[in-house]
């Protein structure tokens, strides 16, 4: 059973993680999730722990059954990395090497293909800053799954949307078969 680890962070997109979840249990990959704490103002982890049927990380914290580091384990143990939704945090974080939360540190600590399915504001994904970091992640090989048009959660139309649940599903299942 290939290994996916699920990664939501704090974008009003983040109930649309356990769709998300819920799509690539049905593919029969194991998912484990792991949040940032803005994510939980947004999704409760318990929604996340039943649909995907192994326990969520949100903090170091919850590391505390093992020698061995959890989220050195998980970096270890997961074939593919997914990132939906990121947010520009999150992005800068990854790009920066930034590490002071369990999902930034896997990032780090992994070497499995990752793909980021961006969700924001389309100021916050135009904005330099932000397009520099997709650049800087890209030229590492990360892929970026969207984001689409169409009317932001924000009140604007543009370029911001999580990309739609399925097709993030399937990209996912072509990097495994690739
Ligand atoms: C109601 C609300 C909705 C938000 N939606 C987004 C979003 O879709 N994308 C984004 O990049 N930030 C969004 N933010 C801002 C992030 O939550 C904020 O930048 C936070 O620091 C992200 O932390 P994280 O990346 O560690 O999850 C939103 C904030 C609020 C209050």
């Amino acid at each position: 059973m290939k290994k996916i680890l699920l990664g939501v962070s704090g974008s009003i997109a983040a109930y649309k993680a356990a769709d998300i979840a819920s799509g690539l249990v049905k593919k029969d990959y194991e998912v484990t999730v792991v949040m940032s704490d803005h994510a939980r103002d947004f999704i409760t982890p318990l929604t996340l722990q039943v649909i995907s049927k192994n326990p969520v990380f949100t903090s170091f914290q919850d590391e505390q059954q093992n020698w061995r580091p959890g989220h050195i384990e998980l970096a270890d143990e997961s074939d593919l990395i997914l990132v939906a939704p990121a947010t520009a945090n999150v992005i800068a974080k990854l790009a920066n090497g930034i590490a002071d939360d369990p999902l930034t540190s896997i990032y780090l600590a992994s070497r499995s293909p990752v793909l980021i399915a961006p969700a924001m504001n389309g100021k916050m994904w135009n904005h330099p800053a932000t397009q520099e970091n997709v650049d800087k992640l890209i030229s590492r090989g990360v892929k970026f799954i969207g984001p689409e048009e169409g009317m932001l959660a924000c009140g604007y139309e543009g370029i911001g949307r999580l990309w739609p649940v399925d097709g993030i599903i399937d990209c996912v299942s072509e990097t495994m078969n690739s």
